[in-house]
């Protein structure tokens, strides 16, 4: 039985992503600090609470175990407060990643699967974004991701550590079976937000922006299921495991839906009504992000289940009636 390693298994991707693992025989160990996840949200295998920035408990995590694989999920998230907090972005983000290269190289552990994100690119030149798209980030979160990326490839030549770099567009949805689903405190991303809004726990949604450059003023995201992005962390695990090369994908589905585009889906699927206000453009927000997520298909053999945007709304909103 293959033994991997999930840091931040507690939050949001890792929980579902542990789930994944489970249901397809891994063995799997979660480290996390609890900043941002929950104990229950991890189904099973073992837990440890710790944290990156802390060697000695990484050292000894790798000394009581052998893993074989290690996939990283721990990181902050929130593209807003990395413009106004850059150094949380860059000490958590990059610099604590290194402790955990450093860790596995120590250990002889060569496997790695890194969750990247589409922020690397910045302000698109095209679109979709293919892998080739210059890397430009906007804001510090991006930048810190970016800077793992390029390390990564120093890592592989010095040490033959193998990676893979799945940036995300934007994760959403929940568990199919409603087990998991997003519980971020607080929550910033749009989809948990408007459903916050359906279910009146909030009075109403904030639209940041509807002076941009598209269709309807508002910013245009590419929205992938969560259970779809753990299937691309499971093939390229499997890639790395069978002797695979490093790799970085874009993993998206190729369509663009507006913050409207967003609110009207969430209205018909909940049948509620979500009142809107229009604020402020938020910082680091580029105006359209949609990915070209063709290598990863081909390379990988990705194939998304949920790839509908009424689907992924439905799966959270499913998810949204249980809190
Ligand atoms: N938005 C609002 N109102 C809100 C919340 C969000 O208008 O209350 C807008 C944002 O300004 C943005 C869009 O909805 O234009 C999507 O925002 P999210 O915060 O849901 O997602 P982001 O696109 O900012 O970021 C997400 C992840 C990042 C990832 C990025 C890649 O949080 O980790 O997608 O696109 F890097």
């Amino acid at each position: 039985m293959k033994n991997i390693l999930v840091v931040g298994g507690a939050g949001y991707i890792g929980s579902h992503m542990v789930k994944m693992l489970l249901a397809h025989g891994y063995h799997v160990v979660t480290l996390d600090n609890l900043s941002g996840g929950y104990r229950d949200a991890v189904l099973g295998g073992d837990f440890v609470f710790g944290d990156l920035a802390d060697k000695t408990c990484l050292n000894y995590l790798f000394k009581g175990y052998q893993f074989d694989g290690v996939m990283h999920f721990a990181s902050f998230i929130q593209v807003g407060e990395s413009v106004k907090l850059p150094g949380k972005y860059y000490q958590n983000n990059f610099a604590n990643t290194l402790n955990l290269l450093d860790t596995m190289v120590a250990h002889g552990v060569k496997n790695f699967i890194f969750s990247s994100t589409a922020a690397i690119f910045g302000e698109p030149h095209y679109i979709p974004v293919d892998e080739a798209h210059p890397k430009n980030p906007i804001n510090a979160y991006g930048s810190s991701k970016m800077m793992v990326e390029r390390a990564l490839q120093d890592y592989d030549s010095a040490h033959q550590l193998k990676s893979v770099c799945l940036r995300y567009f934007n994760a959403a949805g929940a568990d199919p079976e409603g087990q998991l689903g997003e519980r971020h405190l607080p929550e910033t991303h749009l989809i948990p937000l408007v459903l916050h809004a359906a279910h009146g726990k909030l009075p109403q949604l904030t639209i940041f922006g509807q002076d941009y450059d598209t269709p309807d003023g508002t910013c245009v995201r590419d929205y992938v299921h969560i259970n779809d992005l753990c299937q691309a962390h499971l093939l390229a695990l499997q890639q790395l495991l069978a002797g695979g090369n490093s790799a970085v994908y874009n993993l998206g589905n190729g369509e663009g839906f507006s913050i409207r585009q967003v609110i009207e889906i969430a209205r018909q699927i909940t049948g509620k009504s979500i009142p809107i206000v229009i604020g402020e453009r938020r910082g680091g927000d580029p105006a359209r992000l949609v990915a070209d997520s063709r290598l990863a298909r081909q390379q990988l053999g990705w194939q998304p289940q949920y790839a509908e945007l009424p689907t992924i709304i439905q799966h959270a909103w499913q998810w949204e009636l249980t809190q």
